[in-house]
């Protein structure tokens, strides 16, 4: 999704511009520009393509030089990428950058061209930017009415870097539904769409809410609520580091963050286990006040939603609970049955993720308590719902997600534990030892990392030139594969479906031909041997079978050809443990077909638009 940026302070603006840009570049872009005052001047350069094709340009012509400017990364919605469809957009002695979506930019546009504007481009960010100096025009002193009157017109999503010529060196800013920060240096502040961009400048930030207004100067930052009047604001601070948000040493973002995953396991279940108990009620999260839930929503995207898969499995078996996993863009078009007495549990790294947003504000109007569990600290679902489990994954930057769905996983486990108890569907032992298993999985995942590298790479080698695969598995499995397909899709381009091993022959199964390759996951001990039954009917029909295991389980050699087998756990905590070879699986596929495993194509880390 398009990020933005902006910058006030003593260095040279255009490079801070760049820098902090490039730090947004895992949002995924396809188009990236700057505007700088220059001499009292707005200077804007603007490109198609990569930070570096816009960096090239200004070598060949020239960069602005100046301390005051805003950027953008455009991730085409409206309009082709293309020169002139990158921000910013400029009208009447202003200029624009955004990330959003304006709902009623036709009308808007249509009225303005009543009014003897002329348009250049095809986005509906140009139609802000003339609207912005149409209301300039009347009120030429003023930029804070000319913001407030032009964003009362607005429907949809916006946050908005803005620069008036007539008040050089003076950055505006503000938002409703993306997200805004405003970093806070010394002697220099920041607009951005997320922390990671000014990190290594400031850890200290503002959160912005809807509709307030910036105005930032070289000394100073004041922020105005929809009315006008000036707001005091708790300064926030990040707490990760510029390093965090670095390679360290891998040569992807992906690999680097499939390391971590063991210790942010540790960070996000450590503080919620006292005496080897879970204990959630630093999130709002009591035996008393979850112990009558009859029925349970998970809503989420992507990644998210398969984390909250698993927890249907979980929470199902251990808690008794019925639990119905929906699509957050689905969810929030079909009315759904939800009301007092049920529990909507939102997940999302990002905590922006719109439908997400939205499916939690529905579910809110319509009676139920709401929990999310996300990454983001004061992110904007983090700030709506009624209770908050924050995971501690710390800055996620490949797009494809990998240790902030780990964690997702491990409070899906917390959660579930604790809801079991306060249902009385386990006892305290049984939680303990369950507890017990989960504290053990960061180990676990080393040792797989220790050892399993070199086998999903040599597996990827087998997979480079498939056009298509299957990952089959049963239950906790089947829910596991549904990731570990999605994974595979995302960063190798290779299309991929993960399929209930038992449904197979209603369909699918005609799929498979000589050589097709089936990753089948069989980690569960009362399925073992329907799903192996499974493996037989596609080997029989000349699939090549990767199987992922146990190192405890013994399975007829005939029903694979290549083999990963995990360390044991209880059958219910395997999918921490089974998730990471699979995620080496696509990250090497990815590595070995060329990708950019990092930033795969079209795709964008957090989609703040529906
Ligand atoms: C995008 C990302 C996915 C992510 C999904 C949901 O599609 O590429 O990795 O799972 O959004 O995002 P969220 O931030 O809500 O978890």
């Amino acid at each position: 999704m398009c990020g933005i940026v902006g910058y006030c302070g003593y260095r040279d603006c255009s490079d801070v511009l760049v820098d902090t840009l490039s730090k947004l570049e895992y949002r995924g872009y396809d188009s990236a520009g700057i505007a700088v005052f220059e001499n009292g001047e707005i200077k804007v350069k603007k490109s198609k393509g990569k930070l570096k094709d816009l960096k090239a340009k200004m070598e060949q012509c020239g960069k602005p030089v100046g301390k005051a400017g805003i950027g953008h990364t455009r991730w085409a919605t409206h309009g082709k990428p293309s020169d002139i469809n990158s921000h910013p957009h400029s009208g009447e002695k202003v200029a624009i950058v955004h990330n959003g979506i304006i709902e009623n930019y036709k009308q808007l546009k249509e009225f303005l061209i009543s009014h003897g504007e002329t348009f250049v481009s095809d986005t509906d960010t140009e139609v802000v930017a003339k609207l912005l100096g149409y209301f300039y025009k009347k009120n030429p002193e003023n930029p804070l009415a000319t913001i407030q009157s032009t964003v009362n017109e607005l429907e949809g999503s916006f946050a908005l870097g803005i620069v008036f010529e007539d008040f050089p060196d003076v950055v505006y800013a503000t938002r409703r539904q993306s997200p805004l920060i405003v970093g806070v240096g010394k002697d220099e502040y920041f607009i951005a769409s997320d922390v990671t961009a000014i990190i290594s400048y400031t850890k200290n930030y503002y959160l912005i809410d809807h509709d307030e207004i910036v105005e930032m100067k070289q000394d100073g930052v004041v922020i105005y609520d929809e009315y006008g009047e000036e707001k005091t604001k708790e300064l926030m601070t990040a707490d990760w580091d510029a390093e965090s948000a670095k390679k360290g040493g891998f040569p992807h973002f992906m690999i680097k963050e499939i390391h971590e995953q063991p210790n942010a396991i540790n960070m996000t279940i450590k503080p919620r286990i006292f005496d080897g108990m879970p204990n959630l009620e630093e999130c709002g999260i009591t035996r008393e006040n979850i112990k009558d839930f009859k029925n349970i929503y998970i809503v989420a995207c992507g990644t998210a939603m398969h984390a909250g898969m698993v927890g249907k499995y979980v929470i199902e078996k251990l808690a008794r609970v019925p639990v119905v996993v929906d699509i957050a863009s689905e969810y929030r078009y079909r009315n759904p049955i939800v009301g007092e007495g049920d529990l909507v549990i939102i997940i999302s790294q990002s905590g922006e993720t719109a439908d997400s947003l939205e499916a939690l504000k529905l579910s809110k109007k319509m009676g139920a308590k709401t929990l999310a569990i996300v990454n983001v600290k004061g992110s904007s679902i983090a700030r709506e719902a009624d209770m908050l489990i924050y995971t501690h994954a710390g800055p996620e930057i490949a797009v494809a997600s990998t240790k902030a769905y780990i964690v997702q996983l491990a409070v899906m486990y917390l959660f579930a534990f604790q809801l079991a108890l306060a249902k009385e569907t386990i006892n305290e032992n049984q939680c303990r030892f369950l507890t017990q298993e989960l504290e053990s999985t960061p180990k676990v995942i080393e040792k797989i990392l220790a050892e399993k590298l070199d086998m999903t790479q040599f597996i990827a080698t087998k997979l480079i030139s498939a056009d298509s695969l299957l990952y089959i598995g049963r239950g906790l499995d089947y829910a596991l594969s549904m990731e570990g397909s999605l994974k595979l899709k995302e960063i190798s381009y290779i299309h991929s479906e993960s399929y209930a091993a038992g449904e197979l022959k209603h369909g699918t199964i005609s799929l498979i031909t000589e050589n097709t390759p089936v990753i089948a996951v069989a980690t569960q001990k009362n399925l073992l041997e329907k799903t192996v039954s499974n493996i037989k009917e596609v080997k029989a029909r000349g699939a090549k079978v990767i199987l992922v295991t146990r190192e405890d389980f013994s399975v007829d050699k005939e029903a694979y050809d290549y083999l990963i087998t995990l360390p044991k756990m209880h059958d219910i905590l395997m999918p921490i443990p089974t998730a990471v070879p699979l995620q080496l699986i696509a990250y090497y596929t990815s590595v070995e077909r060329g990708n950019d495993v990092d930033q795969p194509r079209n795709l964008a880390k957090s989609v703040t638009v529906e």
